[in-house]
């Protein structure tokens, strides 16, 4: 017992000794919650040039411990400075995000579990409120139970994974014997629309499908998916010889937030017997609302379907949730199972490891189970029901200022707009592409917000996306109003 005690001490002597990490961790919260208070104060995107965080760092790493408070200071002055505030109310870049307070102490008590869910045994708590957590959210989207999810880092993890299921439901032995040199094999066919995220055409390429396996669809006038043209893609590829594998359709495209079909797209995966992919990670939060659901509607057929709590759940990042409704074909593509990781209990649990890339994992449903506690399903449906209000409100004044032309419908809390001044001598093609990038550039140059960008029909376009938890109409408003002075000062500078 006392060797024991010893070894204790000793091994604790490694660490930071329990007194200090209680004082810094306490200064620490202290300085989060001041952070997350005065979040306003700080700029949006980092303003800074490339190297400036550099050259603030030593190149070599420290050979003796350093005090921690100094190590706290330093990240204060030289790694603050250099942050995109993600945060930020004003954060309208991309896909607009919080890592909400629940997210926060959730990640906190990740870090000190320090757990590596990877078997049921090596975490139980772990594999089970994961297995509980996204039977609450399913329940939450309106899914039926057969749909099973894992939580992967992203979104891009959870499609690769999806598509590898599919690739593997198509019964080609590819587990087994690869692809390469296989003269049995034809070539094979993924198909998305032209909008659909770039992590798609990344799984294509990772999973030895190649860019040239993923056909791209065109999109109609509200950049959705044209249905004629995937069938008649299907059909061509048949004949061809192509073997078609699946579809993945897009809930809340990355640039429009646009939204293929899923009934319809589902009728034809159905006949020709196609694996369907949802992504919707961005927009699958947006089925918390019963009034959104008929959007959705058809999405429960698909085979696996993808939803980011870390987009729009107020969840901090990582956190992507993998549904299938054959969990069995995504077990069958990915587990292996080496002597040392088999488990007694293997045939009465889940082993997560057995369901995607990775071995291990981290604790990540712990977060998503203390958002969803923390705030409960009312006013979590109301925050993104409050975004999509602010979002119409803002496309009116959009639609109400001849200077400004909206670009695509807005079914959720993103807006794409672009600035074409009603002046006497029109403006080129070009010369409006150039307008709008200027403008983006300043409006993000006051540090006051963040926008991004997208290109529709080959013209520059402006992004604005809402979804912080804190970001009220004021931000809203403000934004507009800088918008539409920094448009003003442009004009005059023509
Ligand atoms: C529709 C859609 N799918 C997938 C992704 C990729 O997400 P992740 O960063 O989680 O891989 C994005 C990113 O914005 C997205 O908009």
């Amino acid at each position: 017992m006392a060797d024991n005690d010893q070894n204790i001490k000793e091994a604790m002597h490694h660490d930071l000794p329990s007194a200090d990490f209680q004082k810094y961790a306490h200064q620490t919260v202290d300085w989060i919650a001041h952070f997350l208070e005065t979040m306003r104060e700080y700029p949006v995107l980092a303003q800074i040039q490339p190297g400036d965080v550099k050259k603030k760092l030593p190149p070599h790493p420290p050979e003796n411990p350093e005090d921690f408070l100094s190590i706290l200071s330093d990240f204060e002055e030289k790694i603050v400075p250099g942050i995109t505030h993600w945060n930020h109310p004003r954060f309208f870049a991309y896909f607009s995000i919080t890592g909400s307070a629940p997210g926060i102490i959730g990640e906190m008590l990740t870090a000190a579990l320090n757990v590596n869910a990877m078997l049921w045994k090596s975490s139980p708590s772990a594999t089970e409120l994961e297995e509980v957590v996204l039977d609450w959210l399913r329940q939450m989207v309106d899914l039926p139970p057969d749909f099973k999810g894992v939580i992967n880092d992203t979104a891009s993890v959870s499609s690769l994974c999806a598509m590898a299921a599919a690739r593997e439901s198509a019964g080609l032995n590819i587990r087994e014997q690869g692809m390469a040199g296989r003269t049995d094999l034809p070539p094979l066919r993924f198909y998305s629309s032209t909008e659909a995220h770039s992590s798609i055409e990344k799984a294509a390429i990772t999973l030895g499908i190649g860019q040239d396996g993923l056909k791209k669809i065109p999109v109609d006038s509200k950049f959705q998916m044209d249905i004629a043209m995937l069938e008649k893609a299907i059909l061509d590829d048949l004949q061809h010889g192509i073997k078609p594998i699946g579809v993945i359709a897009t809930l809340g495209t990355t640039s429009t937030t646009s939204i293929d079909p899923p009934a319809e797209i589902a009728d034809i995966c159905e006949q020709y017997k196609l694996w369907l992919h949802i992504d919707a990670a961005y927009g699958g939060s947006a089925a918390l609302l019963p009034e959104k659901r008929a959007l959705f509607y058809g999405w429960e057929r698909a085979n696996s379907i993808v939803v980011n709590p870390h987009k729009w759940l107020f969840t901090p990042i990582d956190c992507s949730v993998l549904y299938c409704r054959q969990p069995d074909i995504l077990r069958q593509a990915f587990s292996l199972v080496p002597e040392y990781l088999r488990t007694a209990e293997a045939d009465q649990v889940t082993n997560l490891m057995d369901y995607g890339v990775a071995l291990g994992r981290r604790f990540r449903a712990l977060k998503l189970w203390m958002v969803i506690r923390a705030f409960g399903q009312k006013k979590m449906t109301a925050a993104i029901r409050e975004h999509i209000q602010f979002a119409e409100k803002l496309k009116h004044r959009i639609d109400d200022d001849p200077n400004f032309e909206l670009l695509a419908p807005v079914p959720f809390s993103t807006l794409v707009f672009r600035f074409v001044p009603r002046i006497q001598m029109p403006l080129s093609a070009a010369e409006i592409d150039h307008l709008n990038e200027t403008l983006l550039n300043q409006l993000n140059g006051t540090g006051q917000v963040f926008l991004s960008h997208t290109k529709l029909r080959g013209h520059f376009a402006i992004r604005l996306a809402i979804g912080n938890l804190k970001t009220t109409w004021e931000d809203i408003e403000f934004t507009w109003n800088l918008i539409q002075s920094e448009s003003i000062k442009l004009l005059n500078s023509l």
